[in-house]
């Protein structure tokens, strides 16, 4: 793919956001992004969003039921007094929550009524070939795809976002995220904290312009936001009462990665990570999250004051990015959830069975296409991998810069070997998609291409691999493989 016909469909594709993110020119804002946003939003005084639950519109003639989704632009008040204009799931971002069990199939309907065409990718998600969100396969303005979830995997925090061709970053930016949520039986019956005392949240950085408008930048190394929102609010609040809380944490920024601790010295204990629960409860004092990262967490307020305000900070931020959310003690409560040391048993994958292993360099060069895998940037049309169903393969993860990369592999789940040649500590030796690859380091990853074949004429039954800060997938961080008999 030439780099011309990759400039045209920037051009075609960002006609339309451009009504919506103020693009400032990179002159007066420097490379690093952010920084200077005109707007300050309220610190703490806004209560946490918590997105409307998907419900099932009908079903298809194999009793699947069907859940319909708008993407539409929209114009929100994020910022008290202003309006944002975004694009959002059903108008709202983050979108609808949609809550599955494992193993239920169910459609979910993507009607486009925006001004831009999109791809919707269900992250963390392991479905047939097709219905992975593929960046070409595209749903113009006006038109839908049903896309086909079988949800045949452990429960796990997964969420949906926008995964279009050169322009996944500016529509994630604009709105274009939502949680997908999956459970079971066995996960319902541990006795974790339940009801109002679950709850999902997702960390993104924006600049807001003084107009109220978004401002995207599309920053090569990576755009940062100088003000946080959770689920779509600035620095919220939440009322919580003396008792332990289930929360996941899902960073969906562009390109931030944040170190969270809480103001009171307290610790996390982590029960998840990406792909669902951990095999035993991990007690942490930090949390160190890199963009589309999930963790699955208690946060335990018993031994909290009714008065007490416990604020989510992020030591890995400064000024606006500093602090998240904060949480007010307001109730004394019994607590009857429990944190089992068991949580689920996880095959361990043998390295021993694996057939293959593959190398993936993840490099820069210079152009307007700089970030590369193997030396080269993504091309829909070649295709580097055509591992075996049902057969085990090692990937090894290197990365020849100087900056981390957050490594995300569609498709399954994989387990890490080790990072840097040393064990994964005991938070990432679960199931995982998302991989922190550190400046110069290599992570080896582990993984069984189950369930599902591609065709290999036909481009958009491939998965993707790529890093997820935003900006380097776009300018080109990214490559495809396809599963064969
Ligand atoms: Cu969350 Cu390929 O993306
Ligand atoms: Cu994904
Ligand atoms: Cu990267």
């Amino acid at each position: 793919m030439s780099t011309s016909r990759r400039t045209f469909l920037k051009t075609v594709g960002a006609t339309a956001p451009a009504l919506l993110l103020s693009k400032q020119s990179l002159a007066g804002r420097g490379m690093g992004g952010g920084g200077g946003g005109s707007v300050n939003a309220p610190v703490f005084e806004l209560p946490l969003n918590i997105p409307p639950l998907a419900q099932p519109t009908g079903t298809d003639s194999a009793g699947r039921p069907i859940y319909e989704i708008t993407q539409q632009d929209a114009s929100v008040e994020i910022i008290p007094g202003l309006q944002t204009g975004i694009i959002g799931y059903n108008g709202m971002t983050p979108g609808p929550t949609i809550k599955v069990d494992a193993n239920q199939e169910i459609i979910v309907r993507q009607i486009n009524n925006s001004s831009v065409r999109t791809t919707t990718h269900l992250h963390g998600g392991h479905m047939p070939a097709g219905f992975d969100g593929h960046p070409v396969d595209y749903v113009n303005p006006g038109a839908y795809k049903d896309y086909y979830y079988t949800n045949k995997q452990q429960p796990a925090t997964l969420w949906y976002h926008d995964h279009t061709m050169d322009l996944t970053g500016d529509q994630v930016y604009a709105g274009l995220a939502g949680f997908y949520l999956m459970d079971d039986e066995y996960e319902r019956s541990l006795g974790l904290p339940s009801g109002d005392h679950e709850l999902a949240i997702v960390i993104q950085d924006r600049t807001f312009a003084a107009d109220g408008s978004l401002v995207y930048n599309d920053t090569i190394m990576g755009e940062l936001g100088d003000t946080i929102l959770v689920n779509g609010t600035p620095y919220p609040y939440f009322e919580v009462g003396t008792a332990r809380y289930r929360i996941r944490i899902l960073n969906g920024s562009n390109a931030r990665s944040y170190n969270l601790v809480l103001s009171n010295g307290a610790r996390f204990v982590q029960i998840g990570s990406d792909g669902g629960l951990l095999e035993a409860p991990v007690s942490r004092a930090s949390l160190n999250l890199a963009p589309a990262e999930r963790l699955d967490l208690i946060i335990d307020f018993g031994d909290s004051a009714v008065g007490e305000q416990i604020i989510l900070e992020n030591t890995a931020g400064s000024g606006g990015t500093a602090q998240i959310m904060r949480f007010d003690v307001v109730r004394v409560e019994d607590d009857p959830s429990v944190i089992p040391q068991v949580l689920r048993r996880i095959e361990r994958l043998n390295p021993a069975d694996a057939v293959q292993t593959r190398r993936w360099v993840f490099g820069m060069r210079g152009g307007p296409m700089p970030w590369v895998i193997n030396g080269q940037p993504y091309n829909e049309e070649r295709v580097d991998a055509f591992p075996r169903l049902g057969t085990t393969e090692i990937w090894e993860l290197v990365n020849r810069t100087g900056m981390m990369h957050p490594v995300h592999i569609h498709d399954i789940m994989w387990q890490v070997l080790d990072v840097n040649g040393r064990p994964p500590a005991p938070e990432d030796a679960g199931w995982k998609d998302t991989f922190k690859v550190p400046p110069m380091g290599t992570v080896r990853v582990i993984g069984r291409f189950d369930d599902y074949v591609g065709d290999v004429n036909e481009i958009t039954s491939a998965y993707m691999m790529h890093c997820h800060i935003l900006e380097h997938e776009d300018h080109a961080m990214m490559t495809q493989f396809i599963v064969v008999e």
